[in-house]
């Protein structure tokens, strides 16, 4: 017996640890309900009378020293983490968590809505999910005409009169709708159209449209808006061109084009040689629709446009791929 007690105190005086769960092991191995000490003095009760006396304080100082070097251990481990603590060395300057940036389209939305509130227009908001009726019909497309299919629907199957609206015309409706005369907001939004994805094109993407409503309004103060907007969005020095062109809900209207801000009109591959490029969709509100939401076409005019956050964005930074702002690659976020 002596010798099973030599060999264990041997065992714990060579023991070391290095983390918690070794310590922890050697306490259940030495100092535990269960440990070799306890079947020591299990046996001890069954040693012969005379044996007892020697090896009972043997038995006991064991115990006490595995008692002692369990302590031992324990504090080792804990002076040690005090040590690792003073190696650190907090005059170093922090490691920076990485920042989230904004979005381009929303930077650049941001930016429009701020340079037609300078102009006195508010910020309008309407639903993405609307009816025939507010993206359509009131604004004089009439039915089965063409110029549908100019915006390729995306209807919602149960019921074939509310889509997804193709435009933020919907909420110049909403709005003559519910307020008079004079008007002058413009309503950003995110906008649908059932096109094939390519770097051309997207099945949504966003859109400001402008709504200017009052007596006398006429085409000279369309003109002016946006020339101011080209020249604060593109910088000073952009000229406007105003191209006829066609929507069901505005007469006359007109494509607005800004002089290249890249080659400044001499012909680059961003205005594809002709020093013009197309920003957005406007003209003289037409009287139909004025009529369909309760407004005296007699008493009042006005102008509207529509521009595509994306394009804007694509001209302002020259990116090539519409795809990018929808597919959150941080390679590209990250340099906005
Ligand atoms: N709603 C048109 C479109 O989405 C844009 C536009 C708005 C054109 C207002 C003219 C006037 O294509």
């Amino acid at each position: 017996m002596l010798d099973r007690i030599d060999k264990v105190l041997e065992e714990i005086n060579s023991f070391t640890a290095s983390n918690s769960s070794e310590i922890e092991s050697f306490r259940i191995k030495y100092v535990g309900k269960k440990s070799i000490i306890n079947e020591l003095f299990e046996d001890f009760r069954n040693v012969p009378g005379e044996q007892k006396k020697e090896l009972g304080p043997a038995l006991n100082k064991l115990k006490n020293l595995a008692q002692e070097r369990l302590r031992e251990l324990a504090e080792g481990l804990t002076s040690n983490r005090d040590q690792v603590a003073s190696e650190i060395d907090v005059t170093l300057p922090p490691i920076h968590n990485s920042e989230g940036s904004i979005h381009p389209i929303s930077q650049t939305k941001s930016r429009i809505i701020e340079i037609f509130e300078r102009q006195g227009f508010n910020v309008e908001d309407g639903p993405e999910i609307d009816n025939d009726w507010n993206n359509f019909t009131a604004l004089n497309f009439p039915e089965n005409h063409p110029a549908r299919e100019m915006q390729d629907t995306y209807f919602i199957e149960r019921d074939p009169d509310v889509l997804l609206r193709t435009h933020t015309s919907n909420v110049q409706i909403r709005l003559m709708n519910k307020k008079k005369p004079p008007i002058r907001s413009i309503m950003p939004g995110r906008v649908f159209r059932n096109e094939a994805i390519s770097a051309r094109a997207h099945c949504f993407f966003h859109q400001v449209e402008g709504l200017c409503i009052g007596e006398r309004i006429s085409f000279k103060d369309l003109k002016n808006t946006l020339y101011y907007f080209s020249r604060e969005m593109f910088g000073k020095d952009t000229k406007i061109r105003l191209r006829p062109s066609y929507f069901p809900f505005t007469e006359p209207s007109a494509e607005i084009d800004i002089s290249c801000f890249i080659c400044g009109g001499s012909g680059c591959k961003i205005c594809k040689k002709t020093g013009w490029v197309e920003i957005a969709g406007s003209g003289m509100v037409d009287p139909n629709v004025l009529e369909n939401c309760g407004i005296d076409s007699g008493k009042y005019s006005g102008f509207a446009f529509g521009m595509g956050i994306e394009r804007i964005t694509m001209l302002k930074y020259q990116l090539d791929d519409l795809r990018l702002f929808s597919e959150n690659d941080l390679r590209f976020l990250k340099q906005f």
